[in-house]
């Protein structure tokens, strides 16, 4: 492999691809690659992404040279391939001349599969039959990248993943969410503790029974991610009740195409009011893009407020809601585990439906510790934990 040349990022490419012609087109350059792809590159774009320390910052890594700043009929002169079979492009202003790095031409090629780029993994919809294969993962006191990356991959793929063997002390959950990235802080604090409390402002806090939810329903964007840390967990009752809120989206899909509709289509307002605080938001429970795929479930029975519209919409939501609650708390689709004192259980909060037994605090202590984490976080340490097993070669 010839010696890499500094790119305009910190990424490392594959140089499996020769270039075989170069020539100047109307727009910059049109090159033709060893296995017959044309590869075409406007000239502004060309300098924009030069990685030489007058274009890209050699510390950032972030362009400096505003477009606006460049003449607008800025062209290529020149171009050829240099012995390492870089391309080398001369401009008509500035620079003294480019060398571009081929493996990072050849995956910003526009028509051309990148291969370093990082998709995020489908998907997997699963039910109750999961329940004896939950996605489990050793920690053993202190988990290394491999086991790390394994279990945040898993959160990906099914929404969630248990992280266990971990040293069972109130600030274990901070240290493995930093280790993620940013924690997100909310009125209830950036860590919060999941214990019975005199004046409880949330159910959560009581010994109750908790149906299946998902957490901050009212915010603009509900919390990608939320940790729930065992830390003692001896008393009666208190199993976590999971729920794939995906795949009950997909079964009433399928099967139930009005109650579907109504889900995806009825605006419905939260609401989480106290004293001095009063945060709402509005959006349908059953949140879908542009192609009609579900991207998010928002499902906090207990913070919907009043509906303002008429009786025939009210009747319709209700109706809907009963059958689709019931769902999202049915045996059928529903796994249950009981946190052990140094597990960490990882869920995808706009699509994973979490809830709990009650519990007997006479019984035995309960406490759990939690956070909220974005999944752009998960999604940026794979991306870091792919990057990096690139440049070891594998
Ligand atoms: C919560 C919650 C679950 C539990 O705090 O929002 O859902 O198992 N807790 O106590
Ligand atoms: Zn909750």
């Amino acid at each position: 492999m010839a010696e890499q040349l500094t790119t305009p990022d910190f990424d490392v490419y594959p140089t499996n691809h020769r270039i075989n012609s170069v020539d100047l087109d109307l727009y910059g350059v049109r090159l033709v690659w060893d296995d017959g792809v044309v590869g075409r590159y406007h000239a502004l774009w060309l300098r924009e992404n030069s990685p030489q320390a007058e274009t890209t910052h050699p510390v950032t890594r972030e362009t400096t040279e505003k477009i606006i700043d460049l003449p607008a009929d800025l062209s290529v002169v020149d171009v050829t391939i240099d012995p390492d079979g870089d391309l080398v492009v001369q401009w008509s202003h500035g620079l003294t001349g480019s060398r571009i790095h081929r493996g990072w031409l050849r995956c910003h090629t526009a028509g051309v599969e990148d291969a370093n780029r990082f998709s995020s993994p489908a998907p997997v919809l699963w039910d109750a039959s999961m329940q004896d294969t939950l996605p489990r993962f050793s920690g053993n006191g202190k988990p290394n990248d491999e086991v790390f990356g394994c279990w945040l991959e898993a959160v990906a793929i099914y929404g969630l993943a248990i992280l266990e063997g971990l040293p069972a002390l109130p600030d274990t959950v901070e240290i493995l969410a930093r280790r993620v990235g940013t924690v997100r802080t909310s009125n209830f604090g950036q860590f919060f503790d999941v214990q019975t409390r005199p004046n409880a402002d949330s159910n959560a806090y009581t010994a109750l029974n908790l149906p299946a939810h998902t957490d901050l329903a009212t915010r603009e964007y509900a919390p990608g991610l939320q940790m729930l840390f065992a830390i003692e967990n001896s008393a009666t009752g208190g199993e976590s009740l999971l729920t794939d809120g995906f795949a009950v989206a997909r079964h009433l899909k399928d099967n139930d195409p009005e109650t579907y509709a109504a889900l995806t289509s009825t605006i419905v307002e939260f609401k989480n009011i106290a004293v001095d605080t009063d945060y709402r938001w509005q959006s349908p429970l059953i949140v879908t893009d542009n192609n009609g795929d579900v991207v998010e479930v928002r499902w906090t029975d207990w913070l919907r407020a009043p509906m303002r519209q008429e009786p025939e919409v009210v009747d319709t939501f209700y109706k809907a809601l009963r059958i689709a609650d019931s769902l999202m708390n049915d045996k059928a689709f529903q796994i249950e585990v009981k946190l052990k004192p140094g597990e960490l259980l990882c869920f995808d909060n706009r699509r994973i439906l979490h809830g709990r037994n009650a519990f007997d605090p006479a019984s035995g202590s309960r406490w759990l510790r939690g956070c909220y984490i974005e999944r752009e976080e998960l999604l940026s340490c794979l991306r870091i934990l792919d990057r990096q097993r690139r440049r070891r070669g594998i």
